[in-house]
């Protein structure tokens, strides 16, 4: 294969569901000549409540589609299968693909950014009970207080549809009052369906704690991963290319929201 053919391949994301879209609609507007794949695992959403070995078993598969599809990086964009499964992706996409995740970017912002203070993380109860950003965190050594509240209810909400509401105001509220984040100066919103809330959480902040969104920064990295390994592309070969494990139409309703226009989903069962 030539460099620009290199170049050339897609990237893909993946996520349980909608979660995703807030990552790859980042890295649209920071790397728009990138032509994205994005699976969206409708029929095992949410991933939250599932075990590792279920979240890795359905990982591996999504990424034998996005290897099919000549993928260039594989973007795991959603912290319960980053948490559970990121180091078991790595070994099975071997030297096919760049595999990258989505916490690793915040826990450098967050070491560099806070150091020495006391940070809240929320997230599901994969990402939260798996304690990869406290590991993480205190592998860079930088003093950072973790404080970690599992707000399983949330990822539901937002595939429902439920943000901007009354019920979303008072479902966030209840989880944001719990005293497990009492003294935090910032939140890390610790799964990729949480920007969709990101408003309302830093309403009921009042702008006193920063509210770290993952989206930006994972597009940034990406960003700088491709250009190490030059493999940016050029132009722009077509449109994103969207599949689900199982149809909704609140799945296809979300992505016409992201991308404003309507977008074609291709059903794909991981097990036929
Ligand atoms: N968006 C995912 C995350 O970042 C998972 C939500 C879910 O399916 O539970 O953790």
């Amino acid at each position: 294969m030539t460099k620009a053919e290199k170049r050339e391949r897609p990237l893909g994301v993946f996520d349980s569901g909608i979660g995703g879209l807030t990552v790859a609609k980042a890295i649209k507007a920071h790397l728009p000549q990138e032509q994205l794949v994005y699976f969206g695992d409708t029929a095992h959403l949410p991933y939250g409540d599932k075990s590792t070995a279920a979240i890795q078993a359905y990982a591996v598969k999504i990424c034998h589609l996005l290897l099919k599809q000549n993928c260039k990086i594989i973007l795991i964009a959603c912290n319960s299968a980053s948490a559970a499964a990121y180091e078991l992706v790595r070994e099975y996409v071997g030297s096919k693909a760049h595999v990258l995740n989505v916490i690793d970017p915040v826990v450098a912002h967050v070491a560099q950014q806070f150091a020495g203070r006391t940070v809240g993380l929320i997230g599901t109860k994969q990402t939260v009970h798996s304690n990869v950003y406290k590991k993480k965190i205190e592998d860079l050594d930088c003093g950072v207080q973790l404080k970690s509240l599992a707000t399983p209810l949330l990822a539901p909400m937002i595939e429902e549809g439920f943000f901007n509401n009354t019920i979303s105001e008072s479902v966030i509220q209840t989880y944001l009052s719990d005293p497990a984040l009492d003294g935090i100066e910032a939140l890390i919103l610790g799964c990729t369906h949480y920007p969709l809330i990101k408003e309302q959480i830093k309403a009921f902040y009042q702008d006193k704690v920063a509210v770290l969104d993952a989206s930006e920064l994972v597009a940034r990295h990406v960003g700088q991963v491709l250009t190490q390994l030059d493999m940016a592309a050029e132009r722009l070969l077509g449109e994103p290319h969207f599949y689900v494990s199982d149809y909704t139409a609140s799945f296809e309703a979300s992505t016409q929201l992201f991308f404003q226009k309507k977008v074609h989903l291709e059903h794909y069962p991981l097990w036929e």
